[in-house]
């Protein structure tokens, strides 16, 4: 409160060092791409230690040779024309050779008799990478849509074979029909599992109470004949807790973790499974001491199709995110090469 009566006067103020500690990254340009100034942002910016690096050098030393004439032809405009450049988009070379995404802003600056470039550069690199980012879901998406499309295509004369299959076995009996209607079972759910999750929308199962302890408990079941090397630690707390949601997926998405900690024990291995109550969150936990996952594979986790095992579909944990977000929640995963993985999943009780 006290500052709204402290009175600045105009020449009381350091320009120099608002200029110089500025949050931008300012550069003077002179003729022919000198660099004047540098203040510290631009210092950080570009890597460099000291302003000594970088002074009366030519500032084409950090833009790619292919921007260097759109450059100067812009420089040029600046220093003789006196014409300020809007903002416009473009790359920087780093002092440690790094290649960064920038935008960049110029304005006469008129020094003595001088007519001078002030530069305002913005590392935009982040952003250019959550816009690729972006760019490749939205891409991913619409092969997801069209693959749906086919999948549903595909359902049709598969369900007219299976009515048929049907009536041949009713009167033409033979034992290859069995196992035909088994592959196709097969199929239909391998299509059925891949609309899920390309359009989970679809599912129209209502939102009902789900106790996740229970069906956490019965899901491990259908699992015993294969726990003979795998010890199951389970530690269910608050168990009386309820969770609103769609039943069926939250025991598909569990299931797919559950299978997958599974297949990521090699030999001999353990899974931990936690259930607890916390700020109004729902945690549960699946942990596993199989093989891991590799740092730069993490962010490809839940890309549709995205799989390391000869006979997987890559549709498990998506099915998993689009699940936990479908329902407001929240996903994590830790993994150590070699020592394990551990999803933790956190659902909001309301
Ligand atoms: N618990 C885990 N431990 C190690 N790797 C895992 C684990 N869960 C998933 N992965 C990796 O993520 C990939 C994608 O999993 P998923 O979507 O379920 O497809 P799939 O199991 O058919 O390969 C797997 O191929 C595997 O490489
Ligand atoms: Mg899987």
């Amino acid at each position: 409160m006290i500052y709204l009566e402290l009175k600045i006067d105009l020449k009381d103020i350091d320009f120099q060092q608002l200029v110089e500690c500025s949050l931008n990254a300012i550069w003077v340009i002179g003729e022919e791409g000198k660099i004047l100034y540098c203040n510290k942002a631009c210092l950080e910016l570009l890597k460099l230690s000291s302003a000594q690096e970088i002074l009366y050098k030519n500032l084409y030393v950090f833009l790619p040779y292919d921007i260097h004439d759109i450059c100067k032809e812009r420089l040029k405009g600046v220093l003789e024309k006196e014409e300020a450049i809007e903002l416009f988009e473009a790359k920087m070379i780093r002092n440690d050779g790094k290649v960064i995404d920038v935008e960049v802003r110029t304005v006469p600056y008129y020094f003595k008799d001088k007519v001078l470039a002030q530069v305002i550069i913005q590392d935009i690199t982040q952003r250019k990478i959550t816009e690729r980012l972006l760019k490749d879901r939205e891409k991913l998406a619409s092969i997801g849509q069209i693959a749906a499309g086919i999948a549903h295509e595909i359902k049709n004369p598969l369900t007219s074979v299976k009515g048929f299959l049907q009536l041949l076995k009713e009167s033409h009996p033979h034992r290859y029909l069995e196992t035909m209607e088994t592959e196709l079972e097969q199929a239909f759910d391998t299509l059925d599992n891949f609309l899920q999750v390309s359009k989970p929308n679809l599912q129209d199962e209502p939102f009902i109470p789900v106790n996740l302890c229970k069906e956490l408990t019965s899901l491990l079941s259908l699992f015993q004949q294969r726990l003979y090397n795998v010890q199951i630690e389970i530690d269910l707390k608050d168990s009386e807790r309820k969770v609103m949601g769609k039943r069926n997926l939250f025991l598909k998405a569990f299931f797919n973790l559950i299978k997958n900690a599974l297949e990521a024990i090699q030999d001999k291995g353990k899974i931990r499974i936690e259930h607890y109550y916390k700020d109004e969150y729902i945690h549960i936990k699946v942990s596993d001491t199989g093989v891991g996952i590799p740092e730069d594979e993490l962010k490809m986790l839940g890309t549709p199709f995205f799989s390391n095992k000869s006979d997987g579909t890559g549709l498990g944990l998506t099915q998993v995110f689009t699940t936990v977000h479908e329902h407001a929640g929240n996903i994590s995963i830790q993994s150590t090469i070699g020592k394990g993985t551990s999803f933790h999943i956190q659902l909001p009780v309301h």
